[in-house]
């Protein structure tokens, strides 16, 4: 025990959970190699206008969520909430998206931001962002529902599908706006406090709330999807045209905002049912807006997060990982094997063999019961005897069958 615990909200992932997010990690890999895309790591901290620009001044994650600090030099920075802000700068940045083809990234990692903490919900959690730069078309929107599929296959999770939503574009946008406004306009009295003063800001956020009051409010509110542009319209039509195609199997979510402002036409969740409250796996959209944002040239964009933690909890229930051991434990028992225990140690090693030891020489019987406990394969007996004898006995210790092992490349 130490006199200090890990922060509020942030966990460690400890040994026995480690396999489980190589898993998820493994599988992200493979699946960004089969559809091509290259891995981009960016910072964990951005200057906070980054974010205060990209997410929108009137959501959750800037108004309350953000670990912004001022620095030494005065420059306010900000632990990143979400990847999709600094990976935008970066790919600005270094002109990443430029040349002959889109630039098609992922990047894993903590994000923070500080909120309540309860089942699935973190104050430093992990995700995976994947992203395509460069298309404008519904062709990358399908083919990144695709890969998000692709990926909860291969994770065994094959059964979650896909909400869908258009939130429309600077085209059509405006219109839907001042429509919802007047309509909320009249029901002001019937929203929380936080919607009421969001109303002048961002009326789209009012679809956002949790608020039994809000959600009642939002029954016969104007859609989007009745409100689209020719171009946002043809754009969702054939977007879901290849996720059918596709045999992703969708549901169209008229409500469904996301809590980030970014958002420019398709927006997408991927829910579950076995995580309580905070059921949401995953989720993205197309920003094409915000390249500009951040001062660049106009640049189309669509991706997603996954958020790792509520992943590695589904897998967790549902195909727990088997804990292997060691192929090889040394069981050192007595101070004259230490040194040629050592030397097999290496050899062993450098043949690729995962080996353990206890350096310190213990008994026969503890030694035994530590390979047990360990879950080895095979235990080397390195006592008195086998140093004369120049033969180490070796037990596989599922069949209890033993040989002899000759010891004298490392006795020298
Ligand atoms: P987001 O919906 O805020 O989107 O987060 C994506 C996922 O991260 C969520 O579905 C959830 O699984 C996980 N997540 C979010 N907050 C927490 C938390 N406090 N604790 C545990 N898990 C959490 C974004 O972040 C966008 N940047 C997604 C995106 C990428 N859009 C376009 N490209």
């Amino acid at each position: 025990m130490s006199r200090f615990n890990a922060i509020r909200g942030f966990k460690d992932i400890r040994p026995e959970e480690a396999p489980l997010w190589r898993r998820l990690e493994e599988a992200a890999r493979e699946v960004a190699r089969r559809y091509d895309f290259e891995e981009l790591r960016v910072p964990a901290a951005e200057r906070t206008e980054v974010f205060a620009r990209s997410l929108g001044e009137a959501t959750d994650v800037v108004e309350k969520e953000m670990y912004s600090f001022t620095d030494k030099s005065g420059e306010s920075l900000t632990l990143r909430p979400e990847a999709t802000a600094g990976m935008m700068r970066a790919v600005l940045e270094h002109n990443l998206a430029e040349g002959g083809r889109p630039a098609r990234l992922f990047c894993f990692g903590p994000m923070f931001r500080y909120e309540r903490p309860q089942k699935g919900r973190l104050r430093q959690f992990h995700q995976l962002d994947v992203e395509i730069y460069g298309d404008p078309g519904p062709g990358a929107d399908a083919e990144l529902l695709a890969w998000l599929a692709a990926f909860l296959r291969e994770l065994g999770l094959g059964d979650l599908s896909i909400r869908l939503n258009s939130l429309g574009c600077p085209v059509c946008r405006p219109a839907f706006r001042a429509r919802l406004t007047e309509f909320l306009t009249a029901r002001a009295d019937a929203l929380c406090p936080d919607c009421r003063r969001r109303l002048g800001l961002n009326p789209l956020r009012v679809m956002d709330c949790k608020h039994e009051a809000c959600r009642a409010a939002l029954e016969a509110a104007p859609r989007t999807l009745d409100h689209l542009c020719p171009g946002c319209a043809g754009h969702f039509e054939t977007l879901k045209e290849l996720l059918t195609a596709l045999g992703l199997a969708f549901q169209i979510e008229p409500l469904l905002v996301r809590g980030l402002d970014y958002y420019t036409r398709t927006a997408f969740e991927i829910l579950s049912g076995d995580l309580g409250a905070q059921n949401a796996v995953a989720g993205g959209g197309r920003y094409d807006g915000l390249a500009r944002e951040l001062g660049g040239a106009d640049l189309p964009a669509v991706g997603f997060a996954a958020g790792l933690e509520r992943l590695a909890m589904l897998l967790k229930d549902r195909a727990p990982a088997v804990a292997a051991g060691p192929d090889c434990y040394l069981a050192v028992l007595h101070p004259s094997a230490m040194l040629p225990a050592f030397k097999l140690a290496e050899a062993l090693r450098g043949q690729g063999l995962r080996v353990a030891a206890d350096w310190a020489p213990g008994s026969l019987k503890s030694r035994l019961k530590r390979a047990d406990k360990l879950g080895a394969a095979r235990v080397f007996m390195l006592g008195e005897d086998e140093m004369t004898s120049r033969r180490a006995t070796v037990r596989d210790l599922a069949s209890h069958e033993q040989s002899l092992f000759d010891l004298t490349p490392y006795l020298t």
